[in-house]
């Protein structure tokens, strides 16, 4: 017997990288799965290793830029499930040209669009859910970038993962009444189809040194699987061999 089983669990971003393995680790526990993410085959690929252990999966794609199409999964989720335990919060982006030098409005609305203002949305269609049952659980995926700021990630990232923790606490704070509990997870560097976007390359030996999705999903399953009095407000994971420090201790001599 899993820890979920019969829990419903929306994971945003689901085809790859963090969200496909908390979809998996999740799915593992017993959980019954939305998929979002815009493509369709990944996210069937991953309903496909969910149902072949005997798992339920529904994909769910779309733009989560759009509220409307975010209402209409939500809407799916009702008729479908009539509940909602578990959202992970976790599509997000970055683009290249991330520098203050090449920032254009429309770039900036892509990264905050994404980032924030779809992590937003979803919160809005998942707490109704929440706040009926007097349970549930909202895990986001925002950044290390979203508690430092550093030079690599760029401003746009930066400021909008900085605004997904402060949204997470205010769920906290708002909703713990309620029997709501918000998590949101700062990861360092993650050796997924992310790091693509890198305007540095990131070589195969660095990945390999980073965290690793499966260490995320891990993370995820276990904040979800915790009983309903305990809420883990906050979590900074990093890999050891931390680049940024690495960096810096190789200046210091
Ligand atoms: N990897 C890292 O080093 C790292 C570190 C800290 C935080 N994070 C955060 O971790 C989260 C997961 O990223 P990842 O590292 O696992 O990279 P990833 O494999 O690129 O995952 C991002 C996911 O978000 C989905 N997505 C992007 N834009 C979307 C949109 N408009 N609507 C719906 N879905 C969208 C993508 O699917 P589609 O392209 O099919 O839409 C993709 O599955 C992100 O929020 C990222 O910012 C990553």
């Amino acid at each position: 017997m899993g820890k979920l089983d019969g829990r419903v669990a929306w994971v945003t971003g689901a085809g790859s990288g963090i969200g496909e393995a908390a979809a998996l680790a999740l799915a593992g526990e017993g959980a019954r799965l939305v998929l979002t993410g815009r493509r369709e085959a990944p996210l069937s690929d991953v309903a496909g290793r969910i149902r072949s252990v005997g798992g339920e999966a529904h994909v769910q794609p779309g733009d989560l830029m759009r509220a409307a199409i975010v209402e209409k999964i939500g809407a799916f989720i009702g008729e479908r499930f009539r509940r909602l335990d578990i959202l992970v919060n976790n599509a997000g982006a970055n683009i290249l040209e991330r520098d203050w030098k090449r920032l254009t409005p429309a770039r900036i609305d892509e990264v905050i669009g994404i980032n924030l203002s779809a992590a937003f949305y979803c919160a809005t269609v998942a707490l109704p859910f929440m706040r009926a049952q007097k349970d549930g659980v909202l895990i986001h995926t925002a950044s290390f970038a979203g508690r430092f700021v550093h030079p690599l990630s760029g401003a746009a990232y930066i400021a909008a993962k900085h605004g997904v923790v402060a949204m997470s606490h205010s769920i906290n704070m708002e909703e713990c009444v309620n029997g709501i509990r918000s998590t949101v997870v700062c990861p360092g560097e993650v050796a997924t189809p992310i790091l693509d976007k890198r305007p540095v390359p990131v070589s195969k030996e660095d990945r390999a040194r980073m965290l690793q999705a499966t260490d995320c999903g891990d993370l995820i399953r276990y904040v979800a699987c915790l009983p309903p009095h305990v809420c883990i407000n906050e979590v900074l994971i990093t890999p050891t061999s931390n680049r940024g420090y690495v960096v810096v201790l190789a200046r210091c001599g």
